[in-house]
C-alpha cells in the first residue's frame, strides 16, 4: 500500500515578503485556487493510496488542521517542535509507518510544488511503484536545462526500462558544476519528491546518518496524541541533527533508481519562478491586484491593498504587503533570502 508523506515544514524564505515565518508558502495560493498544501493534497486523489501522512512545525497546526478540513481530506499529522529538516521528517515518517509491523511505500512529497499535469505525474507514481517494491529508493527526475544552483542534480546510470540507476547525484552544486552537468545533457534535477519503502529508507539513514535515526526513534516511541495531531516530545527531537534527505541519504545510497518525469514541474522556489508558470498579459507582465502598468515588460507585481504603479521597467519586481515593500531585479531574486537573514539578524 501507498502512504502518501507530505513535507509541509519548510520557511519559503525566497518569497518574501508574501512568504512569513508565520505564513510559509505552501500555505498560500501563489499560483492554483486553493493553497500549496490543498493543490499537493488534491493531486493524489487518483492514486491507490491511505490517508495522507502531513509532518509539519507545530507553529503552523491550525493552519494545516483548517487547510485539510475545508478540501475535506482526513490526514494524519505530525507535529515537529522545531525544523531539523527532511531526513528526519521523513524517519519520522517511515518510523511511525513501520511501527504496527507494516512496511507500505512511502509517497513523500513536498508541500510547495507546482504540476500542471497530474496525469504525467500519476503515471511516473505508477512506474516507480516496481522499483520501490524492489526495495530501490525512487526519486522522480525533471529534465534539467538550466543551470539552477538551487537543485539536485542526478546523472543518469543503466536503462532500466521506466527509468534509469542513478549513477551520481549532487545536491545543489555551485553554478560551474551545475553548467557542467547540463552540457552532457545526462542529468536530471531531483524533483524532491521520492518513494521508497519505508524499511528501506530507515536501512539506508542507518547506513549513513545513524545519528539521526537513533534521534528519532525514541520521539516515535514516546509520540502522543493531542486533539488531532501527533505530537513528539521537544527535548527529545532537539537532539537529532538537522540535514536534507539529499544529503544525508540521496548522495550516499547506491539502490537509488530516477524515473523521469514531464509533469509541469515547478518548485516555485522564488519570485522569478512564479513569473515564469503563471499566466502574463500581452507585454508578459503578471500583475496580481490592484496594479497599474505603462511601458513596462516582463515584470511581476503583486499588490495586496492598494494601488501599485510601474512605469518604464523591465524584468522587475514589486510585491508589496501591508506592511513593506520588494523591488528587485528579476534575475537576482535567489538573493531574496539575504534580506530575510539581514532582517532576522537586525531584530
Ligand atoms: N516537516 C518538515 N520539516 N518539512 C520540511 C522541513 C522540516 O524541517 N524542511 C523543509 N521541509 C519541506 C519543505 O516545506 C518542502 O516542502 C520540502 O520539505 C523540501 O524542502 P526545501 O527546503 O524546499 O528543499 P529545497 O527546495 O532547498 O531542495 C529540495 O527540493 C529541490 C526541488 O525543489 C531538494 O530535494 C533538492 O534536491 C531538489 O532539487
Ligand atoms: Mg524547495
Amino acid at each position: 500500500m501507498i502512504l502518501p508523506v507530505i513535507m509541509a515544514g519548510g520557511s519559503g524564505t525566497r518569497l518574501w515578503p508574501l512568504s512569513r515565518s508565520l505564513y510559509p508558502k505552501q500555505f498560500l495560493n501563489i499560483v492554483g485556487q486553493n493553497t500549496m498544501l490543498q493543490e499537493t493534497s488534491q493531486r493524489i486523489k487518483n492514486i491507490k493510496a491511505t490517508k495522507s501522512l502531513i509532518i509539519c512545525n507545530s507553529e503552523h497546526r491550525f493552519l494545516v488542521a483548517e487547510q485539510m478540513r475545508e478540501v475535506g481530506q482526513p490526514v494524519d499529522i505530525i507535529l515537529e517542535p522545531m525544523g531539523r529538516n527532511t531526513a528526519p521528517a521523513i524517519a519520522l515518517a517511515a518510523l511511525k509507518a513501520t511501527k504496527d509491523g507494516n512496511d507500505p511505500l512511502l509517497l513523500i512529497l513536498a508541500a510547495d510544488h507546482v504540476i500542471q499535469n497530474v496525469k504525467a505525474f500519476e503515471s511516473a507514481v505508477e512506474k516507480a511503484t516496481q522499483y520501490a517494491n524492489d526495495g530501490q529508493l525512487v526519486t522522480f527526475g525533471i529534465v534539467a536545462d538550466k543551470p539552477e544552483t538551487g537543485y539536485g542534480y542526478i546523472h543518469r546510470g543503466e536503462d532500466i526500462g521506466d527509468g534509469f540507476k542513478v549513477d551520481k547525484f549532487v545536491e545543489k552544486p555551485d553554478a560551474e558544476k551545475a553548467q557542467q552537468y547540463i552540457d552532457t545533457g545526462e542529468y536530471y534535477w531531483n524533483s524532491g519528491m521520492f518513494m521508497f519503502k519505508a524499511s528501506r529508507y530507515l536501512e539506508e539513514l542507518n547506513t549513513h546518518f545513524p545519528e539521526i535515526l537513533s534521534a528519532c526513534e525514541p520521539c516515535i516511541d514516546g509520540a502522543y496524541e493531542d486533539l488531532d495531531f501527533i505530537r513528539i516530545d521537544e527535548a527529545l527531537f532537539a537532539k537529532c541533527p538537522s540535514e536534507s534527505i539529499d544529503y544525508a541519504v540521496m548522495e550516499k545510497t547506491s539502490d537509488a533508481v530516477v524515473v523521469p518525469m514531464d509533469a509541469g514541474w515547478s518548485d516555485i522556489g522564488s519570485w522569478s519562478a512564479i513569473w515564469d508558470v503563471s499566466e502574463k498579459d500581452e507585454n508578459g507582465n503578471r500583475v496580481l491586484g490592484d496594479v497599474l502598468t505603462e511601458d513596462s515588460k516582463n515584470c511581476l507585481v503583486h499588490a495586496e491593498d492598494r494601488l501599485v504603479s510601474i512605469l518604464g521597467l523591465e524584468d522587475v519586481v514589486v510585491v508589496d504587503t501591508k506592511d513593506t515593500v520588494l523591488v528587485a531585479d528579476k534575475s537576482k531574486v535567489q538573493n531574496v533570502k539575504k534580506l530575510v537573514e539581514k532582517l532576522k539578524a537586525a531584530n
